[in-house]
């Protein structure tokens, strides 16, 4: 086995600059991200003057992770509202940027609705002061939201793990970096990490974008946890090894009847959990349960370039001309590539949903819409 107990304390805590933030200078309102593809060689921020940018920042994955989703594109209705432009086409434009996470489109849908009412009343200026007002709620609930799950998944392991000493295998990336406050599956992991349960965080490097290994592994770094990055495949025989305690994972949708989807590979952690008795736990907030899809099979789930599995193409493997868009290959010269970026993964095998309002276990129908009904935003 790798062994990283040994992990740099240094550094520990939050990142140095948040995922994104909104700025005033004098030439005009800003959103400023933290640009993920570069993680995690060099933190270089990207500064959208305009909804088209940011739309392609969402499509490159700059900015990424469902919840960090819902707020980006409430602050993209918010910056095109500032900015005068057509703020109907922004918010359309914004919604459909990528597919599958939920929280996108509620985010979208939250601002322009607040813009819409507002204007209606005032105006232009005041509309779109009503936006901004509205994604500062949906950031700073999402804050809280993180904080609520954190407590629950706690409680929940000290649940399913009374021994402690967990041993948690995660995939993709769940922490701060997709949120305003420290995440959800990851923000559980380091609640655990705090109060002293953490044995191990084991990271999946979340193939073909790497997301584990990149984005994971520099949040478990920076904030002192113990942690090993496996490539993918090798998850199976961690399992039979006896090496993992628990799976956490976060979402992009889940669907009425409780199926979970989540970046590809979620699933077969899901049926490896299974077969080894493993708690396999999911971590989202009641903004990514969508109670309109029915079930799983009805989840629109993004396809993404063949490319991104044929050739490695992200600028932190390039370097600088990673702009040029040409990749390294791994594949011969046009083979065919599958490449969903999420898969789904049946209610029967997730033992839990964690929300900010309080845990699904086991995962039904009337659970689900339970819990989204005491929700506080729902
Ligand atoms: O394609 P990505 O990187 O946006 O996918 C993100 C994930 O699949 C995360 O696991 C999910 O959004 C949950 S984040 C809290």
């Amino acid at each position: 086995m790798g062994d990283q107990d040994e992990v740099s304390e240094k550094g520990a805590g939050a990142l140095t600059i948040p995922s994104l933030r909104w700025e005033e200078p004098p030439e005009g309102p800003v959103l400023v991200l933290l640009d993920q593809t570069r993680l995690p060689a060099e933190e270089v921020e990207l500064v959208c003057t305009d909804v088209p940018a940011l739309v392609q920042a969402i499509r490159t994955l700059a900015v990424r992770g469902a919840p960090l989703l819902g707020i980006a594109g409430a602050y993209g209705v918010a910056l095109a509202a500032a900015r005068g432009f057509d703020v109907e086409e922004a918010a359309e434009a914004l919604a459909q940027a990528r597919p599958t996470a939920v929280n996108l489109g509620y985010g979208v849908r939250r601002a322009a609705a607040a813009y819409r009412a507002a204007f209606a009343g005032g105006g232009a200026p005041v509309g779109a002061a009503a936006a901004l007002a509205e994604a500062r709620a949906v950031h700073a609930e999402d804050i809280e939201a993180s904080t609520r799950m954190a407590q629950h998944g706690l409680a929940l392991l000290g649940e399913l793990l009374p021994g402690g000493g967990h041993r948690i295998l995660t995939h993709c990336n769940t922490g701060a970096l997709v949120s305003g406050g420290e995440g959800t599956a990851l923000a559980v992991a380091l609640a655990a990490h705090r109060s002293g349960e953490l044995r191990r965080l084991w990271v999946d490097e979340t193939r073909p974008l790497l997301q584990g290994a990149r984005l994971t592994a520099y949040e478990a770094a920076r904030t002192g946890m113990a942690y090993t990055v496996l490539s993918d495949g090798a998850a199976g025989s961690l399992f039979a090894g006896g090496e993992v305690d628990a799976v956490l994972i976060g979402a992009d949708r889940i669907a009425a009847d409780g199926s979970v989807a989540n970046k590809v590979g979620s699933y077969p952690l899901a049926v490896l959990a299974r077969y080894h008795h493993v708690p396999f736990v999911v971590v989202a907030p009641t903004s990514t349960v969508d109670l309109e899809t029915e079930e799983g099979a009805d989840i629109e789930v993004e396809q993404r370039p063949g490319q991104e599995v044929t050739e490695f193409s992200l600028p932190f493997v390039q370097g600088p001309g990673a702009e040029s868009g040409a990749g390294i290959p791994v594949a011969p010269l046009g083979a065919q590539a599958y490449n969903p970026a999420f898969d789904v993964t049946p209610p029967e095998l997730v033992t839990a949903i964690v929300t900010e309002a309080g845990v699904v276990s086991p995962v039904t129908r009337d659970g689900l819409a339970e819990v989204c009904s005491t929700s506080r935003w729902s």
